[in-house]
C-alpha cells in the first residue's frame, strides 16, 4: 500500500474503531463482533508499523501499547482538585441546606445529586482537541501525570469535540474485574488487593502499562472544569455536556429540586448500592446553579457548594475462628480475629481487629462466636461484638496474652492504660516495624525496601538499625542473589537509600519512631530548634512551651534521647552523612513572618489551604479565629463575622493584594 492509501484507510479505521469503542465502553451497547474490532485493530497496528509518521497520541492504537516508565513526573493542577466535607446523618445535611440558604438569600436551593463512587479522582487536559494530561489528584496541588495509564482506560476519550478543557471524575474498578484480578493474584500466590479502590490506585500507579492495559479500570467524569465560561449554567446541564462530548458519566445522577428530594434520592440509593456492579461509598450533593458557587465559597479544602453523604458502614455477621495477638513498631500488642470469609461491601473479609485485651474482656467475646463486623471506608474491618441470641455451650474463653508473640518477652502493661506492651527494645518485629516506618513515604521516603525485603535483610544480619541502612552497598553481591531481587531493584533501592540523607530534618525525627511524634510534631520541632543537636539540648519546660507541644510530647522526646542506644544511634546516623538539619523547603525563603499570626477568612482566588502553607514557610503562624494576638485578618470577599471581630479588636485587615505585597516587600 502506498502512503496515501495508507493514510486514508487509517483514517477509516480509527474512526470505526473510536466508533465501536465508544458504542461498547461508554455506551454498553457493541455494534460488532470482538473478532471484528480485534482485526480492525491489527490492520491499523499493521498499518502504523509500516508508515510510523501516521501514529498520532489520539491514534486507537496508543490504547494497546505497552510502555515502562521509570517514574511519574508531577503534574500541578491549573485549579487545585478539591475535596469534600462529609454529611453523616440527616441532620447534618439540613444544617449543609440551612447553610448554603443563608449564603445565598434563596429561600430552597435546587440541586443535583450524583454517587459517590468509591475509586480514585484524575483530572483530564485537552489541549487541541487532543488528550494531553491524565493526572492523579495527589495532594490536591501537586499530582502525578500518569497519562499513558489513563490512556488505557477505553472510555476516555483521546480526542473530543473542544479545544481546550479540563475535565475530572473518578477512575474505578468493577466489582467483577477487581474479583477476577484478585482471582489470578491468589493463583499466582501474590497478595489479594483488600478492595477495589486500592486495586484501581494500584494499578492507575503502574509503572508497566501492559499490566494497566489488562486489569480494564475505568472511569466516570463528573466534573466541567469552568463551566461557566462555556456558558453551562448548572451542574445538571454540565454532566449532560460531558456525555455529548462522549464521557462516561455515571447514569444515576439526579436534579433534585429541594432538600426533601436529595434525602428522598439518598433513602432509593442506599439499599440500590450493592446491586450497581462498583462500589460507591455515598451520594454527592451540589448545588446546581453554578453562578452561586462564588457566592458560596470554600473553606481551606472544601467547595461549601458541595458535601459527600457517606453511607452508614455495613454491618455482617460471621464467625470468629480465633484470636491472635502481634505486636506493632511501638511494641504495642493488638489483638486481631481470624474470621470465616464474609463479604463486606462487595469485599471478602477474613480478618479484623478486636484492638485490645480490654476491648475483649469487656464484651466477653469468645472464639466460636458469632460477631458483628463491620467495615468503614478504608478502615481495617473491625469487630464489634458477639451476637447473644448465638452463643453456644463450647463457645471458648478466650486467654490473654502474657508474653510477646515474636520475642515471647514478658509484657508490660502500665496502670490505668488499655495496651500492652513488649518492651524488649530488641524484637525482632519491634525492629522490621520501626524500620518500616523510618522508610516510609511520609518519614524518611526510601523507595524499593518492602516489609518482606525489610524482613529478610534482618534475618539475615543485615539490616538490624537504622543506620545500617546506608550499609547496604557493602553486601551488594550477597543481596542480588536473594530470590526476586535483581540488580536492578538492588540499585533503585540504594539510590532511594542515599536519597534519603539530603532530607529535611522533620523527616528524620518522624522516622526515629519518638512516641507521640507524629508528622506535625516532627514539622514543628524541626521549624523551631532546626538542628538535631539544639533539640537535643531540650529539657521538658523548654519543650512544652512550643505551640502544639503539650507535656507528654515533650516527655516522650525528652526521653527517647535519653537512652544511651538511641543517642549511638544517631550518632552513626550522622557519621553516615544524615542531614539532621531543617532545610527550608525552598533554600530562599526568609522566615519574614516570624512571630506573625494570621487568620484567614472570606474567599480568596485561592483554597486557604494554599494561604496557609505560603504563611507557614516563612515562619508564621495561622489560626481559626481572632484575637489579640492576630497579627493580620486576611480577608477574602464575603468575609463575616471575623472582619468584624477584627475591627473591634484593631487587628490589621489585609486582603489578597495587600498579602502578596507583603510577600514580595523587601525586609
Ligand atoms: S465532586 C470540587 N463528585 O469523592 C468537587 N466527587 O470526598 C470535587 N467522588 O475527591 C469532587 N464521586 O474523588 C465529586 N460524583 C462525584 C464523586 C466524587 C466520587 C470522590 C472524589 C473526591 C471525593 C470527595
Amino acid at each position: 500500500m502506498n502512503f496515501e492509501a495508507a493514510k486514508k484507510r487509517s483514517l477509516v479505521l480509527r474512526e470505526q474503531l473510536d466508533k465501536w469503542n465508544y458504542e461498547y465502553y461508554v455506551n454498553d451497547a457493541p455494534s460488532v463482533s470482538d473478532q471484528e474490532y480485534d482485526r480492525a485493530m491489527q490492520e491499523l497496528i499493521a498499518i502504523e508499523q509500516q508508515y510510523s509518521e501516521l501514529i498520532t497520541i489520539d491514534s486507537p492504537t496508543q490504547r494497546v501499547s505497552g510502555q515502562i516508565s521509570e517514574k511519574f513526573n508531577k503534574y500541578v493542577h491549573n485549579t487545585p482538585m478539591l475535596s469534600l466535607a462529609n454529611a453523616f446523618n440527616y441532620d447534618d445535611l439540613i444544617h449543609f441546606d440551612e447553610q448554603i440558604k443563608e449564603l445565598t438569600g434563596l429561600s430552597e436551593v435546587e440541586y443535583t445529586c450524583e454517587l459517590k463512587i468509591d475509586g480514585l479522582s484524575i483530572s483530564l487536559v485537552y489541549e487541541n482537541h487532543l488528550l494531553i494530561m491524565g493526572a492523579t489528584r495527589g495532594d490536591g496541588v501537586i499530582g502525578e501525570d500518569v497519562t499513558v495509564n489513563i490512556k488505557k482506560i477505553k472510555s476516555v476519550p483521546l480526542r473530543i469535540d473542544h479545544p481546550n478543557l479540563t475535565v475530572r471524575g473518578e477512575v474505578y474498578l468493577s466489582l467483577e474485574e477487581f474479583n477476577k484480578i484478585n482471582d489470578e493474584r491468589i493463583k499466582l500466590g501474590e497478595p489479594e488487593f483488600a478492595n477495589p479502590r486500592n486495586a484501581a490506585a494500584g494499578t492507575l500507579r503502574q509503572l508497566d502499562s501492559t499490566i494497566v492495559a489488562k486489569r480494564n479500570l475505568n472511569a466516570f467524569l463528573y466534573y466541567y472544569v469552568n463551566a461557566l465560561g462555556d456558558e453551562i449554567q448548572n451542574q445538571y446541564d454540565s454532566l449532560q455536556r460531558l456525555e455529548q462530548l462522549k464521557f462516561k458519566t455515571n447514569p444515576e445522577y439526579r436534579y433534585c429540586s429541594n432538600i426533601a428530594a436529595v434525602w428522598a434520592y439518598i433513602q432509593e440509593y442506599e439499599p440500590k448500592r450493592h446491586q450497581l456492579g462498583y462500589e460507591i461509598d455515598g451520594i454527592v450533593i451540589k448545588v446546581n446553579n453554578l453562578s452561586l458557587y462564588n457566592r458560596i465559597g470554600y473553606t481551606a479544602k472544601n467547595p461549601k457548594w458541595a458535601i459527600a453523604y457517606k453511607f452508614p458502614a455495613e454491618v455482617v455477621v460471621t464467625k470468629l475462628l480465633n484470636i491472635f495477638p502481634s505486636v506493632g513498631r511501638t511494641g504495642r500488642i493488638t489483638y486481631n480475629a481470624v474470621l470465616e470469609p464474609v463479604r463486606i461491601a462487595g469485599t471478602i473479609v477474613r480478618a479484623a481487629t478486636l484492638h485490645n485485651a480490654d476491648f475483649i474482656t469487656e464484651r466477653d467475646i469468645r472464639i466460636g462466636d458469632d460477631v458483628q463486623v463491620k467495615k468503614a471506608g478504608d478502615i481495617i474491618p473491625e469487630v464489634i461484638n458477639y451476637v447473644v441470641e448465638r452463643r453456644q455451650q463450647k463457645a471458648k474463653k478466650w486467654q490473654e496474652a502474657t508474653h510477646c508473640p515474636e520475642c515471647q518477652s514478658l509484657l508490660e502493661r502500665v496502670t490505668g492504660e488499655v495496651d500492652q506492651y513488649c518492651i524488649n527494645s530488641v524484637c525482632p518485629k519491634k525492629i522490621t516495624r520501626g524500620l518500616e516506618h523510618y522508610c516510609s513515604r511520609n518519614a524518611m521516603n526510601i523507595e524499593g525496601v518492602s516489609e518482606k525485603n525489610i524482613e529478610r535483610l534482618y534475618k539475615i544480619g543485615y539490616l538490624k538499625s537504622f543506620s545500617d541502612l546506608y550499609q547496604l552497598s557493602q553486601y551488594r553481591a550477597e543481596i542480588i542473589q536473594l530470590e526476586n531481587f535483581g540488580e536492578k531493584s538492588f540499585e533503585n533501592m540504594i539510590t532511594s537509600i542515599n536519597n534519603s540523607k539530603q532530607n529535611s530534618l522533620e523527616r528524620l525525627l518522624f522516622g526515629l519512631g519518638i512516641r507521640h511524634v507524629g508528622q506535625k510534631t516532627a514539622k514543628l520541632l524541626a521549624r523551631q530548634f532546626k538542628t538535631i543537636a539544639e533539640l537535643v539540648a531540650m529539657n521538658i519546660e523548654q519543650l512544652s512551651v512550643i505551640n502544639d507541644v503539650g507535656p507528654i510530647v515533650a516527655a516522650s522526646v525528652v526521653d527517647y534521647f535519653a537512652i544511651v542506644a538511641n543517642q549511638q544511634e544517631i550518632a552513626l546516623l550522622q557519621q553516615q552523612g544524615i542531614n539532621m538539619t531543617y532545610l527550608v523547603t525552598n533554600q530562599t525563603l526568609s522566615q519574614k513572618f516570624e512571630n506573625y499570626r494570621f487568620v484567614i477568612t472570606g474567599v480568596l482566588s485561592k483554597p486557604r489551604e494554599y494561604f496557609k502553607e505560603l504563611i507557614e514557610s516563612y515562619g508564621g503562624q495561622t489560626s481559626d479565629s481572632v484575637s489579640a494576638k492576630t497579627t493580620y485578618l486576611l480577608a477574602g470577599s464575603d468575609a463575616g463575622s471575623k472582619l468584624v471581630k477584627a475591627q473591634k479588636l484593631n487587628v490589621k485587615i489585609i486582603n489578597e493584594e495587600e498579602f502578596n505585597n507583603l510577600l514580595i516587600k523587601e525586609e
